[in-house]
C-alpha cells in the first residue's frame, strides 16, 4: 500500500499476550510474556520471547518500546457491513424492520459514487480506530461503491475481504439485481480486486430471503470460476426471518439447505449469526468445515435470541467473533467479546462459561482460522505476519486502575475486554505497517 512504513527490522518490547491454540480444546491457551518482545523483520514475525533472551540474540535491533500497555494480535472481524456505518445506534427494532426503516434506505445512498467514498472512508477509519486488522466485511449493493471501497482499503494497509452484496427481490427495487448482472459486475470486481495486495473477494448474498435460487446459483457459479474465493451471507438469525424463508424455499430441509442446495456451502463459506439452527444444520456446517460468525451485540440489540454457543461447539462447526456494524453496536472487538461472555452467562447451565483467554482466541486467532488465514495472522508465533493492536490506557482510567492491580495475565485480559474502548487502542500494524496511531488531542488549550 501507498503508506507503507514497515522497517527491515524491529523488535517490539511490551507485555504479550495471545492464543496460538484454541482454549476449547485444551487449557493453557493463553501465552503471555509481562516483559515480552517480537523481532519482526519486513512485516513477518521471525522470533518471540522474553526480551532479554531476543534481545541477547539480536544486540543491533532497533527497538519500539512498548511497555506501559498491552499488544495483542490484531483483532479479527468475521461480520461487518461497510454501508452500515452512519446508522450505527438504530434501536429498538426486530431484524425485518430494521433493514426497512433503518438501513436499507442508507443503502440505497450509496449509488452515488462520492457518497460511498465517503462512507467507506468512515468505515475503514472505524475498524483501524478499534485495532482491527482483518475483516470479512458485507458490501454494497452497488458495483460503483465496491470500487470506492477496495481503492480506500488498499490505501487503508488493512486485511480485507469483501463482496459486494447480491438480492433479487422483497428489498427496494433499487437495491435489486439479477442473477445475470451479478455474475458479469462480480467476475469484474474479482479480476479487479481479488488478490491485489491485502485484498481479498467474498461473493456475498445477503440472505435467502432477498436471493431467488437463481442468483444463488449465479453466486456459486462465480465460486466456481475462482477456486479459493470466500462465500458469507445470513442465516438463521430471527424466527420472522426464517418462517419468511422457509415459505419462499418450499423445497428445502432448512435455512442452510437453501444454500447447500446452490453449491454454497463448503470450507470457504463464512455464515453470520445461527442464533436458530437445527441440529441437522449443524451437522452439515462442521462436516463441510464452513465458520460461524457470532454477533453478540447485534444480536442483543435485534433481540434475535441468544446464540447457542455449546450446540455449535460439540457440532464440531468454528466460531469467530463479528460486530455486525451497523445493527451491532460500534467496531470494537473488546466490547463484542465482554457481549459474548454476558450472552452465554444468561443461557446458565446450557452456556459456556466465557473467560478472558476464550474472548481473545474468538477475536483473533477463531477469526483468522474462519478466514483461512491462519497461517498467516491471528497470533504471534513466528512465521506470521506482525499483525499486532497495542492498548495502552490513560493514566488514571479505570482500566488503569485495574490493571495496575491485577493479579494474573488472565485478570488483566479479563480487565482489558471490560473496560477497553476505541479510547486505549494506541498503534496498530499490519504485516509490519503501523496503520493507524492515536494523536493526543490537547485537552487543555493554554489562554
Ligand atoms: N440479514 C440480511 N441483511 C442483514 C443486515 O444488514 N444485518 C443483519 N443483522 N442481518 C441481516
Ligand atoms: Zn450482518
Amino acid at each position: 500500500p501507498p503508506n507503507r512504513t514497515s522497517p527491515a527490522l524491529m523488535l517490539y518490547r511490551a507485555a504479550l499476550m495471545h492464543t496460538p491454540s484454541s482454549p476449547f480444546e485444551a487449557p493453557g491457551a493463553l501465552h503471555t510474556e509481562a516483559d515480552g518482545a517480537l523481532l519482526v523483520r519486513d512485516g513477518q514475525i521471525v522470533a518471540s520471547g522474553p526480551y532479554h533472551d531476543l534481545r541477547a540474540t539480536c544486540p543491533d535491533a532497533p527497538v519500539t518500546d512498548l511497555r506501559g500497555g498491552v499488544l495483542l494480535p490484531g483483532f479479527i472481524d468475521t461480520h461487518v457491513h461497510y454501508p452500515q456505518v452512519r446508522v450505527l445506534g438504530g434501536l429498538g427494532m426486530p431484524l425485518l424492520d430494521w433493514l426497512d426503516h433503518n438501513t436499507l434506505p442508507e443503502e440505497g445512498r450509496l449509488a452515488e459514487a462520492a457518497y460511498a467514498r465517503a462512507v467507506a472512508g468512515e468505515f475503514l477509519q472505524g475498524l483501524r480506530t478499534n485495532g482491527t486488522t482483518t475483516a470479512l466485511v458485507f458490501g454494497s449493493h452497488f458495483a460503483g461503491a465496491m470500487d470506492e471501497f477496495f481503492a480506500e482499503a488498499q490505501a487503508s494497509g488493512l486485511r480485507i475481504v469483501a463482496g459486494q452484496v447480491v438480492s433479487d427481490r422483497l428489498l427496494r427495487p433499487e437495491l435489486h439485481t439479477t442473477p445475470a448482472q451479478a455474475y458479469a459486475e462480480g467476475h469484474t470486481l474479482i479480476r479487479r480486486w481479488h488478490g491485489q495486495g491485502r485484498l481479498r473477494y467474498a461473493v456475498t448474498p445477503r440472505f435467502s430471503l432477498s436471493a431467488s435460487e437463481g442468483l444463488l446459483e449465479s453466486c456459486a457459479a462465480l465460486m466456481g470460476d475462482f477456486p479459493g474465493i470466500t462465500m458469507t451471507s445470513h442465516i438463521n438469525e430471527n424466527r420472522r426471518e426464517i418462517e419468511v424463508v422457509r415459505g419462499l424455499f418450499p423445497g428445502a430441509r432448512d435455512y442452510l439447505d437453501t444454500y447447500e442446495r446452490a453449491g454454497l456451502v463448503g470450507a470457504r463459506t463464512v455464515l453470520a449469526h445461527s442464533v436458530h439452527p437445527s441440529d441437522r444444520e449443524l451437522d452439515v456446517m462442521a462436516g463441510r468445515g464452513c465458520a460461524v460468525a457470532h454477533c453478540p451485540c447485534s444480536n442483543s440489540a435485534l433481540g434475535s435470541g441468544v446464540f447457542p454457543l455449546r450446540r455449535h461447539l460439540t457440532a464440531g462447526v468454528q466460531v469467530a467473533l463479528g460486530t455486525d456494524v451497523g445493527a451491532g453496536s460500534g467496531f470494537s472487538m473488546l466490547k463484542e467479546g465482554l457481549q459474548a461472555s454476558f450472552m452465554q452467562q444468561l443461557l446458565g447451565e446450557e452456556g459456556i462459561t466465557l473467560g478472558a483467554e476464550h474472548l481473545l482466541y474468538l477475536a483473533t486467532r477463531a477469526g483468522a482460522q474462519a478466514l483461512g488465514l491462519e497461517a498467516t495472522t491471528g497470533d504471534f508465533t513466528p512465521s506470521k505476519a506482525f499483525d499486532a493492536v497495542y492498548l495502552q490506557p490513560d493514566q488514571g482510567s479505570t482500566l488503569d486502575t485495574v490493571l495496575r492491580h491485577a493479579g494474573s495475565p488472565e485478570q488483566a485480559l479479563a480487565a482489558l475486554f471490560t473496560l477497553g474502548t476505541q479510547a486505549d487502542v494506541a498503534r496498530v500494524w499490519v504485516v509490519g505497517d503501523e496503520v493507524y496511531s492515536r494523536q493526543k488531542s490537547s485537552t487543555s488549550l493554554a489562554t
